[in-house]
């Protein structure tokens, strides 16, 4: 038996293939293009290990997937590959209508022929599972009930625009092909190898390095934050036993506006890493000009999920952010070589004999 995903160099794709493989004897080929948000260094453990496959390649090369597809003929498919970071999609937006829009379009495509081929029980058992978010739904004022799965869609940044087409076009391949489709709508994550452009991983590094904690605006905008571990469950749990067609909302019922996130962080650091003058993190903390278009609140509503599935989280955001920030003071060599830049040579160092 065999999986593949797309995007597992980055932060929820790698937490998910370390995740599956400790559970786990199927094969599981990995197709990513490495853009700078993909790190092979996360996944040095399994260097020596056959069960983990890598592929270096985009998911809008239509023949590359096809034969990944011929060669290992995997029971399901775990599109994670994505350009995720709004503030980037909102400087460049190119790359995220490419990626998540056209790259998604032609994966579906690949996908589609291969299934469209395969003898009545492969068809049957086969699973396409695409990983999307909680930006499509908009943004809520405070006291609006949180999204549910039948929310209508009102994406607001280039990125949550080119996620909401790739997921109208994963739904459209199920109703128009009959593609055996899932999909997983997932608020904030945090943990382990989250790239330190984004906000919980940002102050972290940046408190340690003394600088400037940049708070967008007044603070006050509010995240529903997931262990990413937890974001992982609710996948194999929705490619397990997920209806075909359905697609499951997933969170962790945990609202926090940022300012208290970033003084959650900062409060951790004075105990795990007290500061040598003895002054609090939160000194650090500045007020930067907004994001534009800045959604205000988004919530998860992921009871469909629990009913259905059985799925709950296991963390709590307390015990959560406990271990990112650990994680991270643990590992001070994986954030450098993020930093300079010399993840990206992992590849050609320590595959260079291969
Ligand atoms: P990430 O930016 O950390 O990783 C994305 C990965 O995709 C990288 O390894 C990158 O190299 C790869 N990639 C990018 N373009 C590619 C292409 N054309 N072909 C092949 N690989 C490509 O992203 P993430 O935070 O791990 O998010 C993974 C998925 O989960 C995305 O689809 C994202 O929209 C979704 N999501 C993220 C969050 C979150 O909080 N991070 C929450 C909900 C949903
Ligand atoms: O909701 C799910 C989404 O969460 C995912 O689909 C995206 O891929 C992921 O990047 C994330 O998007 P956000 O924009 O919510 O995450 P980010 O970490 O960029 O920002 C979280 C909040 O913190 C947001 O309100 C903006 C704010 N922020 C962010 C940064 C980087 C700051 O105030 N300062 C910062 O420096």
């Amino acid at each position: 038996m065999t999986i593949l995903i797309t995007g597992g160099a980055g932060f929820i794709g790698a937490n998910f293939v370390l995740d599956w493989l400790a559970q786990s004897s199927e094969l599981l080929i990995n197709l990513d293009k490495l853009t700078y948000a993909g790190n092979l260094e996360t996944l040095s453990s399994l260097q020596d290990d056959a069960r983990h496959v890598f592929a270096q390649g985009d998911i809008a090369d239509t023949e590359l997937v096809a034969s990944l597809l011929v060669k290992h003929q995997p029971r399901a498919v775990i599109n994670f590959a994505a350009e995720s970071h709004v503030d980037r999609s909102i400087h460049s937006p190119e790359d995220f209508i490419q990626t998540n829009i056209v790259g998604t379009f032609r994966l579906l495509e690949a996908v589609r022929h291969h299934w469209s081929a395969l003898p009545d029980q492969g068809k049957a058992d086969f699973r396409f599972l695409h990983v999307s978010t909680d930006e499509v739904y908009g943004s809520l004022s405070a006291g609006e009930p949180a999204f549910t799965e039948t929310h209508a869609y009102e994406p607001n940044s280039p990125y949550s625009a080119s996620k909401a087409a790739s997921d109208h076009l994963v739904r459209a391949y199920h109703h128009t092909y009959g593609l055996p489709v899932l999909t997983t709508n997932c608020s904030n994550n945090y943990g382990p190898y989250h790239f330190p452009e984004k906000l919980i991983p940002l102050m972290i590094v940046n408190a340690l390095a003394g600088k400037p904690l940049p708070v967008y605006g007044d603070g006050m905008q509010v995240r529903d934050w997931l262990y990413v571990k937890d974001h992982c469950s609710a996948i194999r749990r929705v490619l397990e036993a997920g209806t075909l067609g359905q697609t499951y909302n997933v969170g962790g019922w945990n609202e926090k506006p940022n300012l208290e996130i970033v003084h959650t962080v900062c409060a951790l650091l004075d105990e795990l890493r007290p500061k040598a003058d003895g002054r609090r993190y939160a000194t650090q903390i500045t007020s930067v000009k907004d994001r534009p278009g800045h959604d205000r609140r988004y919530a998860i509503d992921a009871s469909k999920i629990e009913r259905e599935l059985g799925w709950k989280p296991a963390e709590t955001f307390e015990s959560g952010i406990r271990k990112t920030v650990q994680w991270y003071l643990d590992h001070p060599e994986w954030v450098a070589h993020v930093q300079s830049g010399a993840y990206r040579e992992w590849v050609q160092t320590q595959y260079a004999a291969a």
